[in-house]
């Protein structure tokens, strides 16, 4: 491509640099393009714009493929662990010697929280969603560990990244443990990231829980899976708040705001829903035209992606280890039956074929996590328990970035322009 970009606008031509990165499109650097033509670029929804610089997460939607630091999802999956994810994506390789263990250590001494945030989530309802007790109660971390809140320092930066990732299975756990009115379990120092997270959800003071390692090993993919994916919107929020200099604990506690939507994180709540409502594959072609229904809003969750338009390679694995888990835990779930079905129908129809709909990461992860054993309200608090990797790394990356600034979009204005003011006896 050109290593510039012609532009005309009123009669006058401007120039700007093209950019190349190692891999992907370009992208045509229009920082100087308001200061030189005092015209804006629009685009909603950021279908067009590249916000950042990043080395991290690497999307080709139209051939399927997501790498982290250059490795492919699939292999990291498949022979990877959450724990070495997380590394990687925090320091930009994979551990070598003992450094996965020396991480590994780290993260286990800090996942205990404070005694006091108990008394905190006595605060919210029972019947709370986990997701406004996570999102609470992570803001609220910053109200606790003052002593690594100073983005300015590295050392500081890096300690509350790995509290973030080590907090997070507790209070995921807590916020469980909470709507189901159980006593909380303090985290084990015995046990991985995954199994340490899996007893304190569903261990009871009367019962020890024994982790199966089928469950530990699904768990843990699925995390694998979550952990990162480029500039979606949880991430992006992330960075927007931090660029403004806010503490990691309030940044995240933005990032899980946003991942609640049901276009985001939450589709995988209301994709399980979904699956059951139907309940059986011959109730899927009512579905399937409610969803190519121009007048109905319903969609079908877990269907459809802003950057993948051939397949979702997290899908893929996910669809893969849906079978297996059920098979290994001898369960026997008809949802996942109608998903298969349901999957097999869209893929045929025009509608879908047409605007290239592929189920997403959220269309299986609700059938493992269900033969689990965890309650859809606790699916996106899954989700964000894992992209808290994803997140830290990215506001890491944002704060060390030379270039950063205060994210500050433009707008369209549509509104009235300027007016007198009218006493109101007068109006
Ligand atoms: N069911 C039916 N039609 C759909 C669907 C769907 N799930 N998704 C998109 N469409 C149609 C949409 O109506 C539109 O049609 P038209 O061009 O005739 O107006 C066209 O496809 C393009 O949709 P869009 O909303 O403009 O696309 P987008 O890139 O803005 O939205 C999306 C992407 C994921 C928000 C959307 O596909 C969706 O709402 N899917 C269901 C929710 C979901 O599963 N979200 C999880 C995303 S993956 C996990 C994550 O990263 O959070």
């Amino acid at each position: 491509m050109a290593d510039t970009a012609k532009f005309e606008l009123g009669g006058k031509g401007f120039e700007y640099p093209v950019l190349s990165g190692s891999t992907g499109p370009d992208v045509v650097d229009i920082r100087k393009l308001y200061a030189q033509t005092g015209a804006f670029t629009y685009d909603p929804g950021f279908t067009s714009t590249a916000s950042c610089e990043s080395s991290i997460t690497y999307i080709d939607g139209d051939a399927g493929i997501l790498l982290h630091r250059g490795y492919p999802i699939d292999q990291l999956a498949e022979q990877s662990t959450f724990m070495e994810v997380a590394y990687l994506l925090l320091n930009g390789e994979l551990p070598e010697g003992t450094t996965l263990e020396e991480f590994k250590t780290t993260i286990t001494r800090h996942t205990m929280v404070n005694e006091q945030l108990a008394t905190f989530f006595r605060g919210f309802r029972r019947d709370a969603h986990p997701m406004a007790i996570l999102c609470g109660v992570v803001g609220a971390l910053s109200a606790f560990y003052h002593d690594s809140t100073d983005i300015t320092d590295p050392q500081q930066r890096m300690i509350a990244s790995h509290r973030l990732i080590a907090k997070m299975p507790t209070i995921a756990a807590m916020a469980y443990k909470y709507s189901v009115g159980q006593p909380f379990v303090y985290p084990r120092n015995d046990l991985s990231y995954t199994a340490n997270f899996l007893r304190m959800t569903f261990s009871v003071p009367a019962e020890e829980y024994e982790v199966d390692p089928v469950v530990e090993a699904a768990m843990d993919k699925i995390f694998i899976l979550h952990a990162d994916h480029e500039q979606n919107a949880s991430t992006s929020t992330v960075r927007l708040a931090g660029s403004s200099g806010a503490n990691p604990f309030a940044c995240i506690a933005a990032g899980i705001a946003c991942l609640w939507g049901p276009a985001h994180g939450g589709a995988n709540e209301a994709a399980l829903n979904m699956l059951r409502e139907i309940g059986t594959p011959d109730r899927i072609p009512e579905y399937i035209a409610r969803a190519k229904n121009k007048d109905d809003p319903f969609r079908l969750m877990g269907f459809g992606h802003r950057v993948y338009k051939n397949f979702d390679p997290r899908a893929k694995v996910l669809s893969k280890a849906a079978g297996e888990v059920l098979a290994k835990l001898g369960k026997n779930d008809p949802v996942l039956d109608t998903a298969r079905e349901l999957e097999r129908i869209a893929l045929e129809d025009p509608y879908f074929i047409d605007k290239k709909l592929y189920p997403n990461v959220d269309f299986y992860s609700g059938v493992i996590l269900s033969a689990i054993g965890f309650p859809t309200t606790m699916f996106t608090v899954l989700f964000a328990l894992a992209r808290t990797t994803g997140w830290v790394a990215q506001w890491n990356e944002m704060i060390a970035d030379p270039e950063q600034k205060i994210g500050r979009p433009r707008q369209l204005y549509t509104g009235a322009t300027q007016r007198d003011y009218i006493p109101v006896a007068d109006r």
